[in-house]
């Protein structure tokens, strides 16, 4: 094999993982790790769950794959079931592969709904790699040659209630994380999410949020859409969606979803029925086991807990959490790797992130109170436990 089968255009963690289960992580040499980065913000209800398997192989079973030129049974289950679940006025559903091309769609429907070609976001959000997602994304690194392909986008800097005016009759739609996560874990207020919503309203502009992160349940309630009597036009889910399985969803109001006509949006896998089986017994763990209030006990229990050792602030809410840590977060997660614990950084230097399971036991929770407070007196020894019987023959 050569050195480029995989090319090298992520920076990687130093550890190969073999293993997953619910919030624990084992890799090939052993050591195990309570996994606060949750695959990337992904697996919401923790890994390798059983019922998701299951689903997924009676799927396979049955039919793995039909595109959208056929109506199927699981796919309108699926797309009825997730409108309920985040309500907040949701009545249609396309369904796509990522959240980038989620974001894409609508940005899309929101150029041909209104026939304005300029878009609006928040200075450091972050919305995906596609042309259009592109746009409304800051980060110089990603958009640096392209820059002459992406379209004309507003910045509006967040919580800044005098910018709303530059959202103007021009701007088709305007993309928001409801809490912006890769930008360092940075809240936006209820007021400033209202402005939006009666700034969108006024200039017949569409507001839409980017739920990819803040959705699935993460933050204590379905979604961010409906909370503040903020209703957005769209909402865009990923990453927890299918717990892990490849799924994007663009969930859009009753009025936006007449507008859809024949043709106007597309995709050969979106909406697969392998998708569809996971996304619903993802949706039935969550509901079942109330894992949006399991969610909001984990926000309490790592802002009464984490804000020790060289953590000087807890941002966030619910499974979506920054430790501020003035002195640099990258030292602090490498040695958290050392110690179990795998988490993840941001645009800002000084937030380490946490993205875990909405299923963390406070025991996790506890241990990584015990082992920042032990960074301080300088301990931070290699402590990872090992698993007794895992070997690189299980592979
Ligand atoms: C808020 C947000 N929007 C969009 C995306 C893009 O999602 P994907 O990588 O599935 O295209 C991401 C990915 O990290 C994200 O965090």
């Amino acid at each position: 094999m050569t050195a480029f089968a995989h090319v090298a255009t992520y920076a990687q963690l130093p550890l190969r993982i073999l293993r997953g289960s619910d919030c624990r992580l084992t890799a090939d040499d052993g050591r195990e790790y309570w996994d606060f980065y949750g695959g990337h913000a992904v697996c919401i209800a923790g890994h390798s769950r059983p019922e998701i398997r299951d689903a997924l192989a009676a799927q396979a079973d049955a039919l793995a794959f039909y595109s959208n030129v056929l109506p199927l049974e699981i796919r309108d289950r699926a797309a009825e079931r997730l409108t309920r679940f985040a309500g907040a006025g949701m009545e249609g559903v396309f369904f796509c592969n990522s959240g980038a091309e989620a974001n894409e769609n609508a940005l899309k429907l929101a150029i041909q709904r209104t026939g304005r070609t300029r878009i609006a976001a928040l200075t450091g959000g972050w919305h995906g790699r596609t042309l259009l997602a592109l746009s409304a994304t800051t980060d110089a690194k990603l958009t640096g040659p392209l820059s002459p392909l992406l379209c004309d986008c507003v910045r509006v800097t967040p919580n800044a209630m005098d910018e709303l005016e530059r959202i103007d009759d021009s701007v088709a739609a305007v993309l928001v994380e409801p809490i912006l996560s890769i930008a360092g874990i940075v809240e936006l207020s209820p007021e400033f999410l209202q402005g939006l919503r009666a700034r969108c309203t006024a200039v017949g502009a569409l507001l839409i949020y980017d739920e990819i992160q803040t959705g699935m349940g993460r933050l204590g309630r379905p979604f961010v859409a409906g909370a503040h009597g903020v209703r957005p036009d769209m909402l865009t889910s990923a990453k927890g969606l299918a717990n892990g399985f490849p799924a994007g969803a663009l969930l859009m109001s009753g009025e936006v979803a007449a507008s859809v006509k024949l043709g106007d949006l597309g995709s050969t896998f979106g909406g697969g029925p392998l998708a569809c089986a996971a996304m619903l017994a993802t949706l039935e763990i969550i509901e079942r086991e109330r894992l949006c209030d399991r969610a909001a006990q984990i926000g309490t229990g790592c802002r009464e807990r984490l804000c020790v050792g060289p953590v000087a602030e807890v941002l966030g809410r619910g499974c979506l959490i920054g430790l501020r840590i003035p002195t640099g977060a990258k030292p602090v997660q490498e040695a958290l790797l050392r110690s179990g614990f795998i988490t993840g950084t941001s645009a800002d230097p000084t937030i380490l992130r946490l993205m875990p399971p909405l299923t963390l036991p406070q025991a996790a929770i506890d241990e990584l109170a015990a082992a920042l407070t032990s960074l301080v007196r300088g301990a931070a020894p290699e402590t990872a436990p090992r698993a007794a019987a895992v070997t690189r023959e299980r592979l």
